[in-house]
């Protein structure tokens, strides 16, 4: 028999608030090639809604240390102070250049978990990530060759190499990956920026993704950690310090660049609530869509504990907003 637990409240429907405020935001800045002015904004409007959640949160993955951000730094302490003591990863503008640009996948997204159980990246810039829905993630190995994991997720997912998508960063650093993985057959669909969207992709079949493979932000890691905690599948990974340097300096903060990450190492946490609200259309969301005075959002919302995920499309009415906040929208 299971416990009897009675309903509690979820606050990732708090959460969803944050992240739409943030969309809208950075949505003013969509296509207008200044990505700084596009991530303040997003910040500026995150930050505002944030301290209205009841919850006691402390930042862990923020945008940086306090002297060079002035808001959301990590360690800063976020939400009403009243509710649950938890741990906060926050990346108001997820993609900054693809906002600047007008590329699809750029997001606003927002993850809590019990306060002490998210991984604090410290100098730990970059990991290799494989991220991977459910039996695909069983099967996956971070230290076996790419094409070994495309032939056993292939395999566990009853199909052929050849109908396998695979999303990887454009980068330098993926040449050979890139290579190896078209050498095996299967799809890689390349992208400018923003590895959490396509990592949360890969745990919905109707994307039409399958994996996230390669090197990408190590705090991304951690956010699409708790996504594909609550919507099943998971990630692997492994820090890629990028010389000596930096290897050295995680040794001494205590953290081995050596060990296989595995979803719960990144977030340990059972109840793991995340919000995410699309700033362009992407395979995961579609952006802020303008109609007149109103802006549409489109948000997912989920929770570990008991795997709910939901849908919320918003409707954001400019002139009521703005008498009531204060704040232009447009
Ligand atoms: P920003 O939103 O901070 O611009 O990060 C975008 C991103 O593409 C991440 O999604 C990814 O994990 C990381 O940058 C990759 O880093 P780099 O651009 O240095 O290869």
């Amino acid at each position: 028999m299971s416990p009897n637990i009675t309903p509690d409240r979820n606050l990732a429907l708090e959460l969803v608030r944050v992240t739409e405020a943030g969309a809208l935001g950075a949505g003013k800045w969509v296509g207008r090639g200044d990505k700084n002015a596009a991530d303040g904004a997003a910040v500026d409007a995150m930050r505002a809604m944030l301290d209205t959640v009841s919850m006691s949160g402390v930042v862990v993955i923020g945008e940086g240390e306090k002297d060079e951000a002035p808001m959301l730094y990590n360690g800063e302490q976020v939400g009403n102070g009243n509710g649950p003591a938890v741990d906060i990863a926050v990346d108001p503008l997820e993609g900054t250049r693809l906002c600047a640009l007008a590329q699809p996948n750029s997001i606003a997204v927002l993850a809590v978990s019990e306060r002490g159980t998210m991984f604090s990246p410290g100098s730990a810039f970059y990991m290799n990530k494989i991220a991977a829905g459910p039996g695909a993630i069983d099967v996956v190995d971070i230290d076996a060759t790419p094409t070994e994991n495309v032939n056993a997720v292939a395999k566990v997912k009853g199909v052929k190499v050849t109908d396998l998508n695979v999303v990887v960063l454009e980068r330098p650093r993926h040449d050979d990956l890139i290579g190896e993985l078209r050498q095996a057959g299967v799809r890689v669909t390349l992208i400018r920026d923003g590895d959490v969207a396509p990592a949360i992709a890969a745990a919905h079949p109707e994307t039409g993704v399958d994996l996230l493979m390669g090197i990408g932000g190590t705090p991304e890691g951690v956010i699409s950690a708790a996504a594909l905690k609550c919507v099943g599948g998971g990630i692997v990974g492994k820090l890629w310090p990028a010389n000596d340097e930096e290897r050295q300096k995680l040794i001494a903060e205590g953290i081995d660049p050596d060990r296989a990450l595995f979803t719960h190492d990144l977030v340990s946490g059972d109840d793991v609530f995340i919000a995410a609200t699309g700033v362009t259309d992407g395979s995961l969301l579609r952006g802020v869509h303008y109609h007149g005075d109103t802006a549409v959002t489109d948000s997912i919302v989920m929770r570990s504990r008991s795997g709910t995920v939901r849908r919320i499309e918003g409707r954001h009415n400019f002139a009521k907003l703005t008498r009531f906040t204060g704040r232009e929208y447009r």
